[in-house]
């Protein structure tokens, strides 16, 4: 009886020591606007790297440190060369599309949403581009200028996964939260969440270049979903904390056995916050509040082990 309880601890405790564990960050430079989806065995991530679009893959969380990694675009048309940001890559009817981010080499003017193949999205300024799905149907959400230093969110219906209908705005940064550093006032990365049948639209609020980017959350309680009425804004959410600095523009994935979700996200170790290729990519568990929202914690210092996504 006490061996047989000896062996049983002993093999709980071999077998924790199994589980597989990550720290982070998983990219250490050029981690920034990262995105990640868990398909066929794999997680792949894209961040942005400024000057093409690459997809790095590996079979666990702390596998994409040295992950195989492959340059799946590059342009040279001088419209839409250079300043490539945020791209993310979303499987629509069993076809899969990268939305991404692109401009000129000058100056910022001409960040315009794209899609590899099919160009762009969107005839004025745009960023951020990613798809959310509401009752069967999808719609581009992205950061627009509605007004002159009011960086928000626009929504449009997708009327195909290369194109869409009119657009509407979303969320203004209408909060103090949302205007550290000002103008530009910020709402921008959105990463649509899903759960339990429930939908949640996480965005990034206020000016990279500081240290209080940080989460927004919009929780949809039916209706239009391309009406900001639909929507409750709550926050900020993910602050920076335990030297991660400006954590946000983040994505939400799911671990290989379907049953957690992951948030994907950047941040700098620089105090006064950072929008170049001085942020990593760092993964943590959501959790769940009683009420069915979600409880994004704070960003764990790096380096700490945490017990890898639930199946891997
Ligand atoms: C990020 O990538 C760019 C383009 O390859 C490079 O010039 C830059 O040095 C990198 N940034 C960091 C912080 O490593």
């Amino acid at each position: 009886m006490r061996i047989a309880s000896i062996i049983g601890a002993l093999t709980g405790l071999l077998s924790l020591g199994s589980a597989a564990s990550l720290t982070n960050p998983l990219k250490k430079t050029n981690g920034s606007d990262p995105f990640m989806v868990y398909a066929d065995g794999y997680y792949y991530l894209m961040t942005t790297t400024w000057t093409n679009l690459q997809l790095t893959r590996a079979k666990t969380l702390e596998g994409l440190k040295n992950g195989e990694t492959k340059v799946v675009w590059t342009d040279t048309n001088s419209a839409r060369c250079c300043n490539v940001w945020a791209p993310e890559i979303h499987k629509i009817d069993n076809t899969w599309y990268i939305y991404y981010t692109a401009g000129n080499g000058n100056n910022l003017d001409g960040q315009r949403p794209h899609l590899v193949l099919r160009w762009q999205l969107t005839n004025d300024w745009g960023i951020d581009g990613s798809v959310l799905r509401v009752s069967n149907q999808n719609y581009f959400v992205w950061s627009c200028f509605p007004e002159p230093d009011v960086q928000s969110l626009c929504i449009a219906p997708m009327t195909s996964p290369t194109s869409i209908g009119s657009r509407s705005v979303l969320s203004r940064p209408t909060n103090a939260w949302e205007r550290v550093g000002s103008p530009p006032a910020v709402n921008e990365g959105a990463a649509p969440l899903y759960h339990n049948g429930r939908v949640f639209l996480a965005y990034s609020a206020s000016f990279c270049w500081t240290s209080s980017y940080q989460l927004g959350l919009l929780t949809y309680n039916g209706g239009d979903p391309t009406s900001s009425s639909s929507w409750t804004k709550t926050g900020p959410y993910f602050s920076s904390a335990n030297r991660n600095y400006g954590p946000g523009h983040n994505a939400f994935f799911t671990s290989p056995d379907g049953k957690e979700v992951w948030n994907v996200y950047h941040a700098t170790w620089i105090q006064s916050g950072a929008c170049d290729g001085n942020r990593y990519t760092a993964a943590q568990k959501v959790n769940w509040r009683a009420d069915g929202t979600p409880d994004f914690g704070s960003p764990q210092p790096t380096g700490t082990v945490l017990v890898g996504p639930s199946g891997e």
